[in-house]
């Protein structure tokens, strides 16, 4: 089969990994959620007790020691670092409200967005790469590239859901805005990149974002 990347960028709660998962299985495609890769970074830097804003260097060095496996298969999201499985923990709020202080350290990123373009060419470059600057800095030259966008209401909606009621709507607001704020050196959503396809999913299905996704999918892909 020909070569197809797909590319998802977004901001926090827009729906990428639902979007992600359901092309992949779709199209018969792997998939590749970038966000944990930096989650699994932040746990592992959570877990040796490193204060990434201190010791940043200690951070690098941490990653680039680090054995990171993730799983392309779609709807199998494990994510083991060092051994570690750290599936379940990447997504605990202490998680979600740090990684952003690991993934703005910029040799954090050279060494991730490395290991993200192998991943890919292991997967001979049928895959939905998912993340903040996988249009724009990871894979630049995929087939369909994409930026998913929704309101901020929605996407808190979307993460209270997500969360079944464990954490107040309140709470799920801060987090999502904050989140924003803290991941806007790492990519700025106010406008696209050239050639990259936004669509808004504030009034649309999962299934219709989906089709529009499909829709932009090159014939012969
Ligand atoms: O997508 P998710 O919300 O799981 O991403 C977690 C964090 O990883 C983001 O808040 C951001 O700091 C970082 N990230 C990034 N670049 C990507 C994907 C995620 O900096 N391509």
């Amino acid at each position: 089969p020909s070569e197809l990347v797909i590319a998802i960028d977004g901001p926090s709660g827009v729906g990428k990994s639902t979007t992600s998962r359901a092309l992949a299985e779709r199209l018969g495609l792997a998939h590749l959620d970038t966000g944990a890769m930096y989650r699994a970074a932040a746990a592992a830097v959570d877990g040796c007790g490193v204060d990434p804003v201190a010791d940043p260097q200690a951070v690098i060095e941490l990653v680039r020691r680090a054995r990171l496996e993730v799983s392309t298969v779609p709807g199998r999201d494990r994510v083991v670092i060092d051994g570690a499985d750290v599936t379940a923990r990447i997504r605990e709020p202490r998680i979600s409200a740090m990684v952003s202080k690991v993934s703005t350290i910029q040799p954090v990123r050279d060494l991730l967005i490395e290991r993200m373009r192998q991943v890919v060419e292991q997967c001979g470059r049928r895959i939905v790469v998912e993340g903040r600057d996988i249009t724009t800095v990871v894979c630049p030259d995929a087939e369909v590239r994409v930026l998913l966008v929704a309101d901020p209401s929605v996407r808190v909606a979307r993460r209270s859901a997500e969360l079944k009621g464990a954490v107040s709507r309140g709470q799920v607001a801060d987090q999502v805005i904050r989140r924003d704020r803290d991941d806007s050196v790492v990519a700025s959503f106010e406008a696209p990149a050239p050639g990259v396809t936004v669509i808004d999913s504030t009034h649309l299905t999962p299934e219709q974002v989906v089709a529009a996704v499909i829709d932009l999918v090159p014939a012969g892909g």
